[in-house]
């Protein structure tokens, strides 16, 4: 047995370097060198959130922008003066601020704990999962081990995000070059169910939809009509409306239930319903919670792992919004 010893330890050492050389991620990966990276996160997220309800929507669709542009590694936090990092682009859709905030947030807690272990990369993924929870939605295990990128360009952001007119094969193809299915595309897509949109993102579907018919037939006419009320033509391009108009703080299956009765609002959400191919998906995912849930779970954990960073391409930030060398 004692002789087994020094071999056991290397085979531990040889894995050790071997997740991160491989860019495998796992749920313990900060066991021994941070090992209350999570309850220090969710603190912070939980005394932002309480702050404002913004929190939620704000950093889970930061954590997608920043996986589908480069993988997940924190590019989209790096700020530069000259505006001409990934967040500049004009693709970065109008994030709100409130989640960067709550990384830099919990990333200053985190170092308090445990300086120069944590990435900004895991800080997101780990604060995404907890707004979900936080307004009241799946829960599930999060993968750690990023590290943190080194190079964030607007330019780089150029068609890696989904448009809100795509088709599904159009979001299939997207998702798909992210490794990611149908299926957990349209769970992703249940993020709707909580936060903002600013008008102009949907407003063909009420005013130019097409050369017979000023509205989209495929929305719901009452919700159309409510569109037209919050949003007039020409209306403050700052005005935004809730995304869910049934729950808006809620993290719940109600956006499926709202594509079934023609309440999706943009494109890329009603198509879902509209299309034969997707439909099944989400009818399920209208009826059964539980199936959302887990495939929401399960498609985060997925989206985690997207072009996940290692050895020589990444660092450990010390300040989430630059570089370590600069
Ligand atoms: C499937 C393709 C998708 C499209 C076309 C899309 C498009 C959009 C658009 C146009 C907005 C409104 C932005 C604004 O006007 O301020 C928005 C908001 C939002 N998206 Fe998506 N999105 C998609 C998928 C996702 C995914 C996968 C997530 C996260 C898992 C997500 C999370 C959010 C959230 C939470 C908001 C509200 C942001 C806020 O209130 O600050 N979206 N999305
Ligand atoms: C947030 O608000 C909830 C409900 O009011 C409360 O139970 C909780 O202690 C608060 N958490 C923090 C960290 O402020
Ligand atoms: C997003 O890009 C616009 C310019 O296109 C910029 O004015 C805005 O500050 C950016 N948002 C964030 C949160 O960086
Ligand atoms: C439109 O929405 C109402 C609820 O506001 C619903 O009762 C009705 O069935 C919906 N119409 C269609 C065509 O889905
Ligand atoms: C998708 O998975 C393949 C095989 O594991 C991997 O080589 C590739 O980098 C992944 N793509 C992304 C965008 O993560």
């Amino acid at each position: 047995m004692e002789a087994w010893r020094p071999l056991m330890l290397s085979i531990t050492v040889f894995m050790v370097i071997m997740q991160r050389g491989e860019g495998q991620l796992s749920e313990n990966f900060y066991s021994s060198t941070c090992p209350n990276v999570e309850s220090i996160v969710k603190q912070v997220v939980d005394t932002k959130v309480n702050q404002t309800f913004v929190t939620v929507p704000a950093t889970l669709r930061l954590f997608f922008h920043d996986c589908f542009v480069q993988g997940c590694d924190a590019s989209i936090l790096i700020s530069s003066p000259n505006g001409d990092a990934e967040k500049d682009a004009p693709d970065n859709l109008s994030l709100a601020g409130d989640g960067f905030d709550t990384v830099i947030k919990a990333k200053a807690a985190v170092e308090q704990a445990c300086p120069g272990v944590v990435s900004c990369a895991d800080i997101l993924a780990i604060a995404a999962r907890d707004v979900v929870v936080k307004a009241r939605g799946p829960s599930f295990d999060v993968e750690l081990g990023r590290l943190d990128g080194l190079v964030s360009k607007a330019s780089s952001v150029a068609g890696k995000l989904p448009e809100p007119d795509f088709d599904l094969d159009q979001l299939n193809a997207l998702f798909a070059k992210n490794n990611l299915t149908q299926t957990d595309m349209i769970a992703l897509s249940g993020a709707h169910t909580v936060g903002f949109s600013h008008c102009d993102r949907f407003a063909n579907r009420i005013y130019s939809f097409s050369k017979s018919s000023q509205v989209d037939p495929t929305l719901n006419s009452s919700y159309a009509v409510q569109l037209m009320q919050a949003c007039p033509r020409n209306v403050d391009p700052s005005i935004a409306i809730d995304m869910d108009p049934v729950t808006p703080q809620e993290f719940d299956n109600m956006y499926y239930k709202n594509l079934v009765n023609g309440k999706g609002l943009f494109t890329s959400d009603e198509v879902l319903f509209t299309d034969p191919a997707s439909r099944s998906t989400v009818n399920d995912f209208a009826n059964n919670p539980t199936d959302f849930n887990g495939a929401f779970g399960a498609a985060m954990r997925k989206l985690g792992r997207t072009k996940v960073k290692t050895g020589k391409q990444g660092e450990i930030r010390r300040d989430c919004t630059a570089f370590n060398n600069s």
